[in-house]
Formats: C-alpha cells, sequence, structure tokens
C-alpha cells in the first residue's frame, strides 16, 4: 500500500501522462454522463476503434435519455448488433427507463447510487461518477489491474478475489480528490497503450520509476494470471437453423426477452433438423442430405455450432407452445439492418452465397 507522499507522486504522473497524451475519443469530446455511460459499457467488450462507429450511430439515434427510454427494444438491439453481449444493451434500455422515471432522465452522481441501476456495477459507477461528475471515486477495469499489479508488485492471480480487492484498495488510496476522471482515465491508457500484456514499452511509462515489477526485473512474471480455458473445454451448443425463402423473402424467428440471445432475430433454430417443421408450423422439404453451411464461433462460456438447411417450405407458420420465438416473420435482407440480429445470424447471412441447394 503506498504512502500519502507516494500516492501523491503517482497521482501527478498519471494525470499529468493523461492531459498531455489523451486520444481524441467522441465520448471525451462530450464529456456528460450520458455518453460516457454508453461508451464505457461497449468498451467492456469491445476495442475503442470498433466502438466508434456503434458509439456515433447510437447517439445520432437515441441523443438523450428520455429518447432512449422511448425507443423499441428491437431498435436498440439492432444498435447494439454485432458487439455481442446483448444482455447490456437490454439492460441499457432498462436502465434508461428507470433513469427517466425516477431521476427525471439525468444519470445520478453518486457511484452509490448509479449501482443501484441495471448493468451499472462497480466499474462503470466509479467511471460515470468520476469522469462526468468529478467525483472522488476509485475504479479498476483489466487495463488497471495490469498497471497495478505490476506497480505494486501484487502476487495474487490478477482475477482472483484477493488481486481484486487488492488493486481496489490501491486504486481507491491513489485516485485524488482534484481530478478523479483524468487520474482513472490516465490508468487506462497507460494500460492500453503502454503497459500491455506482452513487451510493454516501459521507457514511455511515467510510472516506471515506481514500478516494482520494473524495477525488480519481473515484467514477464506479473501480473499473475491463469491460463485461459481453452475453447476445446468449452461445451458446445450445437444448433441446426433452417433457411427457408420464399418470394425473396427470407424467415427469420425473434427471440422472446429472456435467455440467450434473447430480443434477437435469428435463422429458426433448434438442437434437431427435425424439429424446425414442428417450430415453424412449416411443411419442409430439405435440399441436401448435409448441412450447407457451418458456423463456428466461441462464446464467454460455451462454443457454439450453427449448422445451415435450406429447404423448399409449404404452408403457414405458426408458433408453437412452449416457443422460445416470439415471432416469425418473413423479411427481404434489405430489412435486416433495422432489427437486431446476432452475431452469428449477420455472419451466417453475409456468407449466404455459400448455401447449396441440391435436390
Ligand atoms: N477503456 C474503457 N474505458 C476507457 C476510458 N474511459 N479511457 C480509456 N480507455 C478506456
Amino acid at each position: 500500500m503506498p504512502d500519502s507522499s507516494t500516492a501523491k507522486n503517482i497521482a501527478r504522473c498519471v494525470v499529468r501522462y493523461y492531459r498531455k497524451n489523451r486520444r481524441d475519443l467522441p465520448w471525451r469530446e462530450r464529456g456528460d454522463a450520458y455518453g460516457v455511460w454508453i461508451s464505457e459499457i461497449m468498451l467492456q467488450q469491445t476495442r475503442v476503434a470498433a466502438v466508434i462507429p456503434y458509439y456515433e450511430r447510437w447517439l445520432r439515434s437515441f441523443p438523450t435519455i428520455d429518447a432512449l427510454a422511448k425507443a423499441d427494444l428491437d431498435d436498440v438491439l439492432a444498435h447494439w448488433s454485432g458487439l455481442g453481449y446483448y444482455s447490456r444493451a437490454r439492460n441499457i434500455h432498462s436502465c434508461a427507463k428507470e433513469v427517466t422515471t425516477s431521476y427525471g432522465g439525468h444519470l445520478p452522481r453518486t457511484a452509490k447510487e448509479l449501482r443501484t441501476l441495471p448493468g451499472i456495477g462497480r466499474y462503470t459507477a466509479g467511471a460515470i461518477s468520476s469522469i462526468a461528475y468529478k467525483q472522488h471515486e476509485a475504479l479498476v477495469d483489466g487495463n488497471v489491474a495490469r498497471v497495478i499489479s505490476r506497480v505494486f508488485a501484487i502476487e495474487d492471480n490478477i482475477k482472483s478475489t484477493a488481486g481484486i480487492k487488492e488493486q481496489w484498495r490501491i486504486c481507491e488510496a491513489l485516485v485524488p480528490s482534484s481530478a478523479p476522471g483524468d487520474f482513472n482515465q490516465g490508468l487506462m491508457e497507460i494500460g492500453a497503450l503502454l503497459c500491455k500484456p506482452k513487451n510493454p514499452d516501459c521507457d514511455l511509462c511515467p510510472l516506471s520509476e515506481h514500478c516494482r515489477a520494473r524495477n525488480e526485473g519481473r515484467i514477464a512474471e506479473l501480473p499473475v494470471v491463469s491460463k485461459r480455458k481453452a475453447a476445446r473445454e468449452k461445451p458446445l451448443l450445437a444448433l441446426e437453423a433452417g433457411f427457408f425463402e420464399r418470394g425473396g423473402k427470407l424467415l427469420l424467428a425473434h427471440r422472446k426477452a429472456e435467455g440467450l440471445f434473447g430480443g434477437l432475430w435469428e435463422l429458426p433454430s433448434s438442437e434437431s433438423r427435425d424439429e424446425l417443421s414442428a417450430l415453424t408450423g412449416l411443411k419442409l422439404s430439405f435440399l441436401g442430405r448435409t448441412a450447407s453451411l457451418e458456423h463456428e464461433q466461441v462464446l464467454s462460456h460455451r462454443r457454439l455450432r450453427i449448422r445451415v438447411w435450406p429447404a423448399q417450405v409449404s404452408g403457414r407458420t405458426r408458433l408453437v407452445q412452449g416457443s422460445p420465438y416470439q415471432r416469425l416473420s418473413w423479411l427481404r435482407l434489405s430489412e435486416l439492418p433495422s432489427i437486431g440480429i446476432s452475431t452469428a445470424t449477420r455472419s451466417i447471412l453475409q456468407r449466404r452465397s455459400e448455401i447449396r441447394y441440391e435436390r
């Protein structure tokens, strides 16, 4: 744990580094709580460069929290489409409604109040309150955890309960009351730009003098990390998807709000190809004995494999009792940008020219 003069010194170095080297990012230009909130949630799963166009489109469509609260969940999911982890978009939407009804459309200022809202955890609450409202709050994300674990030579695994507790304790001791947002963002910038997992740029780092990992020659050992669970150890979710076209339209299914891929549109899918007829109410004549396209993807807790089966169809669509879907619709491909589709579905549709129609 740093003494108070070391803490002050470190904070000064970080804030000075941030003010000199900060990247110009659209949410930094805006600087308000709404922009900080949306950007921080998007950045939790995606790199800065990929987030920028999503962020800009979001704010054009939903310029205020009130506008977001009034929007359809479908429209909100469409704007998230491709970012993954869709429960985050659903939480953002619920949160906007709660902020509109309980806080007059403005996010509250304190981390304590922010944490009572849907989808806002300790990190996001710290980010919104310190960056947008200049509150004296710390935060720890993956980048900060790495920087702090190195500077203070934390021996606990970076993701262990003990390690996380120590990172927060240290950040709370370091964050200055005068510029908490600049300090927090400075630590994140150092983690993102210099203190990278491999080959960090210690020569450019404003903390190198204070860094125990560097001074003790232990950069390669710290932080202590556990090996990533290999993809092959994750359970496989194998789905069979129907590719049914009629009159220039494609049959898409809208999942109910809860569960995996909740609220998103996808090709009607089931664990068994034989269930696709009951699931859609259609009479099916499959074109080909093998699936004509296969999509594979590693999700956070499982592997996903989707095999795609084109078929000739007849009859009318009908939802069965207990269906995972709330709606089945024949849609033109040109209509897809306006609905929320999963990354898997988007990828399959982009590859649709590979689909073979054998009789
Ligand atoms: N990563 C996530 N949020 C960030 C922020 N506000 N500044 C820099 N990197 C970040």
